[in-house]
């Protein structure tokens, strides 16, 4: 597919996978792509399995990312991972504010905002989500929760740092439900995002960042949502914790 961008496929493996279940995973993946140039292909799991994750995919095509982070470098903050600790295991991406932390750890936009500039400092590349509930759809509220989302999200992000930084949009009744947004309704959406990019920050900048599509994505839809021109990868949930269904969305993205 001759895209404007360079696809990014990531899979969140959300929190799912022991360390073992984790490499025997990954290995899988990484035989069934080890000839894979034209996408960017990243894996997330969860923290406890970075480390052999990372050594399993060491002398391969395969990125890893994370599946959050803290806002501060080091500190008296229990429980939480800084970003120099994620690169200690060479990872080069972190997803940022997923649908799930904005709901179940009332994750704000100024907080995620503060994430992706720790991100940056720490040369790791933000995924930052964003994406409307279904109620949010259905009463017209789509353009404005996007236009809060990632105008509060990507605040103070100089512009090189915004082209290094990926947009996930995620439609929320799109996650785990198999009801995966219409080319249209992807299209239309992605579409608007980058109109705000170029209010946000400026034209070129737009045109460079890439934005991912989440929400059921599964080998049968790829190829359809990967040709939309706004569209430029996928963030892959359920689908990518199997290794032929990962590798089939990869091969069908190309
Ligand atoms: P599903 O692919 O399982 O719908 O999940 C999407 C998602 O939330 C990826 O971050």
């Amino acid at each position: 597919m001759d895209k404007e961008r360079k696809l990014i496929i990531a899979g969140n493996w959300k929190m799912n996978k022991t360390v073992a279940e984790g490499v025997a995973l990954v290995n899988g993946i990484k035989r069934e792509v080890k000839d894979v140039k034209e996408v960017d292909m990243v894996v997330c799991p969860p923290f406890t399995a970075l480390s052999e994750v990372s050594k399993a995919i060491l002398d391969s095509n395969i990125r890893l990312g994370a599946q959050n982070m803290s806002e501060h470098n080091s500190g008296a903050y229990t429980g939480e991972i800084a970003a120099g600790m994620l690169k200690e295991f060479s990872a080069r991406y972190v997803i940022l504010g997923h649908s799930e932390r904005r709901q179940f750890q009332k994750e704000s936009d100024e907080l995620i905002s503060k994430k992706a500039a720790a991100a940056h400092a720490a040369s790791l590349k933000p995924i930052v989500c964003v994406g409307e509930t279904l109620a949010e759809r259905e009463g017209g509220q789509m353009e404005t929760v996007l236009l809060t989302q990632v105008r509060g999200s990507l605040a103070g992000l100089t512009k090189p740092q915004m082209e290094e930084t990926i947009v996930a949009y995620e439609p929320v009744w799109a996650i785990g439900t198999g009801k995966t947004a219409s080319a249209q309704q992807a299209q239309d959406a992605h579409a608007f995002i980058r109109s705000l990019l170029v209010k946000l920050f400026d034209e070129t900048v737009a045109r460079r960042v890439r934005i991912q599509y989440g929400g059921s994505v599964k080998p049968s839809n790829t190829r359809e949502l990967m040709s939309l021109p706004d569209v430029d990868g996928a963030l892959v949930g359920g689908a990518s914790l199997e290794d032929r269904s990962f590798a089939d969305i990869i091969k069908n993205s190309i």
